[in-house]
């Protein structure tokens, strides 16, 4: 694996240490959804008839000729089937039993909260399906979203899946450009946003960003506002292009029919960082991804009718589309939201939503664990939290202090724990536990999902020994799978399915233990992942290098305590300009308006030189040796080796922070 880095051969050389291993109890496994390890077989067997079999958890208005259309890298899933995915998610659950049943148990950071019921999540879905109706979207428009974690969030979601408009959500830590590039992309006709959302206490001024965006966003003709701060977002209103969400909802019908979707119909586009500057519009359509999301969902969570199930991503990320919405409701499950930041009004905020709404499924990030972990015990040792059943992890990989951590302070030793592997591109977790099942070991995301076949390869497509790192790789198609880029079927080609012939290349490292159990490594592209959230270096040296006095920029992801990554930029100045620290928090800054506070780089290092090749291509992987402070790697390939000799003195020199 000649691009992994040094800092994943030490994850991998630690990794080879951990012999620890947690079987389900008997009482866990007595309980379980799943409890009979055959399910692996049968699925391998006959691929087909195992998603046939789980195709039954959904309704369909027609029924599928075929399970699969497979020529790669072209799929097909549940052909010529007829299906709507709001349909499945509220009204077949409003219709039954489950009708005053929660759907939505809401938070809001200040303290207020809302419960959803089935019923009444419908009635509100079918009035905002009737209003994005009467602002002229129809059938394959795309309507972009730009709004904090509110309930009206999921219910324009689903409004859009019912009328059968692709959703293009942008996640509200983004900046307005970020958003018109988003917006444009995707040319949405009507854009749902909110006066603000509440982070910490302050607002997040997602109008004011939209006022910005809308500038240069020609394709949009109508915006939705909601109401969620009042008069202190202090926001102005276009006559004639703004609208109030409950003006217009006020005036909307309940009643409003499911558009009957083919199976392949686009349900939405989610823009992710890749590697190159340009975001991708990930295409995921309408069957497939419902019950590749609803059939995780369920065998992974272990979910339960009467469970109250916490996610606590942001619906902005995949993680909130596939399983704080979709996987949930599609399986009838209480699902929980909170609006706001883990340490407001105190850091015990989460163990008070817990122990408050007796949470029994709770589903966070590693970032989030270390967060905890640092904060001390206490907090959580404050409240009750004996209801917690199945404990979930995801998007990064998970050291096994924190791993343990969570098992101990978190699960106090009762619950299983999944750590889920999977990429916006998946859509549905791919590598992970079956509670019931699995045994785990801190650190590993265990094995492939039944039906999903993964495969850790050389440079040269050849599967690596056990214990040793390569690429991980995808061999069969599975129903939530991304069917394109949108509008690049190309780039979807080029690049996922043309590393190995087939084969899904998945960017990230991994090896595969003697028990046939995988470890994740890290991205071996140039992706980083910073606290869960997946930036490219591209993006933050384009952003840097708009700033006027900027020559040259190279950005890398090194290692970091809490946050998995932090971003470390090594810039060259234009001639004439003087390298200082209010230049260091200016260009800190700059990034953070252009993408997101995301992206905002911890540290920025002034140089003279990069180190380059020969063929003058910056090498990333010697910056990375110089931020995480480790023996230079192979610098034979370079033009001149004393640039980064020289860099590395000066950046020990200098003592960046930390
Ligand atoms: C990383 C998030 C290790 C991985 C669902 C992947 C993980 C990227 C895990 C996708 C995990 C996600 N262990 N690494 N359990 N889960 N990743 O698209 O590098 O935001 O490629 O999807 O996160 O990030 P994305």
């Amino acid at each position: 694996m000649a691009d992994r880095t040094a800092a994943q051969q030490e994850r991998l050389d630690a990794l080879l240490q951990e012999k620890r291993t947690f079987q389900p109890s008997e009482e866990f496994r007595r309980q379980a959804n799943v409890s009979d390890p055959s399910i692996y077989d049968r699925a391998r067997r006959d691929l087909e008839g195992f998603w046939a079999e789980e195709a039954k958890r959904l309704d369909w208005f027609e029924p599928y000729r075929r399970v699969l259309e497979w020529q790669a890298p072209w799929a097909k899933w549940f052909v010529g089937g007829k299906i709507n995915a709001a349909y499945n998610c509220v009204d077949r659950h409003a219709a039954s039993h489950r009708r005053n049943k929660a759907a939505l148990i809401w938070e809001g950071e200040p303290g207020d909260s809302r419960v959803l019921t089935f019923g009444m999540l419908q009635r509100e879905v079918n009035r905002f399906a009737n209003v994005l109706k009467s602002l002229g979207v129809k059938k394959g428009d795309r309507v972009a979203i730009y709004m904090g974690m509110t309930p009206e969030l999921v219910v324009a979601m689903l409004a859009c899946a019912k009328i059968g408009a692709p959703h293009s959500i942008v996640f509200g830590g983004f900046s307005a450009e970020a958003l018109a590039e988003r917006i444009n992309d995707a040319a949405a006709k009507v854009l749902v946003t909110g006066d603000g959302a509440w982070r910490r206490g302050n607002i997040v001024p997602l109008k004011k960003n939209a006022d910005a965006a809308l500038e240069s966003t020609p394709s949009i003709e109508k915006v939705v506002v909601l109401e969620r701060i009042g008069k202190a977002a202090n926001i102005a209103m276009w006559p004639g292009r703004d609208l109030w969400w409950h003006e217009l909802m006020d005036q909307a019908s309940d009643h409003c029919a499911a558009e009957p979707m083919d199976s392949e119909d686009m349900l939405y586009i989610l823009y992710t960082s890749g590697t190159t500057g340009k975001p991708k519009g990930v295409v995921h359509t309408t069957a497939g991804y419902l019950l590749g999301t609803a059939a995780t969902h369920f065998y992974v969570f272990d979910v339960k009718e009467h469970d109250v199930y916490w996610c606590t991503a942001d619906i902005g990320w995949v993680t909130g589309h596939s399983y704080i919405v979709y996987g949930p409701l599609a399986n009838g499950t209480t699902s929980l939201i909170y609006e706001g930041s883990p340490d407001y009004p105190d850091r015990g905020r989460f163990w008070d939503i817990c122990d408050k709404y007796g949470v029994n499924i709770l589903y966070t990030a590693p970032t989030a664990i270390r967060t905890f972990m640092r904060w001390g015990t206490e907090w959580p040792a404050k409240h009750d939290l004996s209801a917690l059943r199945v404990l979930g992890t995801v998007g990064e990989p998970i050291n096994p202090e924190a791993w343990m951590w969570y098992h101990e302070h978190i699960g106090r030793g009762r619950c299983p724990i999944v750590d889920t592997w999977w990429q916006t591109e998946t859509g549905m977790i791919l590598i992970t536990p079956l509670p019931g099942i699995t045994a785990t070991k801190p650190g590993s995301a265990t094995r492939p999902f039944p039906g999903v076949e993964a495969e850790v390869l050389d440079e040269n497509g050849r599967p690596v020994g056990p214990g040793a790192g390569g690429y991980l790789c995808l061999t069969k198609p599975w129903p939530a799978m991304f069917r394109t880029i949108y509008r690049d079927p190309d780039r979807y080609v080029r690049q996922y399915w043309s590393r190995y012939e087939g084969k899904y290349f998945t960017g990230d490292g991994a090896k595969v233990d003697e028990d046939g159990y995988f470890w994740l490594l890290g991205r071996v592209d140039d992706v980083m992942n910073v606290s869960g959230h997946r930036i490219s270096t591209y993006e933050v040296e384009s952003a840097l290098v708009d700033h006027p006095a900027v020559a040259e920029a190279a950005v890398i992801g090194r290692a970091h305590d809490i946050k998995g990554q932090a971003i470390a930029a090594f810039v060259t100045l234009k001639d004439g300009t003087a390298a200082t620290d209010a230049l260091k928090d200016e260009l800190k800054q700059h990034v953070a308006r252009k993408i997101g506070a995301l992206a905002r780089p911890d540290d920025i290092f002034f140089t003279a030189e990069l180190p380059k090749t020969r063929s003058a291509k910056i090498m990333r992987r010697l910056l990375r040796d110089i931020a995480e402070r480790r023996v230079l790697g192979d610098t034979t390939t370079l033009a001149d080796p004393m640039v980064v000799a020289k860099l590395k003195r000066q950046y020990e020199e200098t003592g960046q922070a930390e």
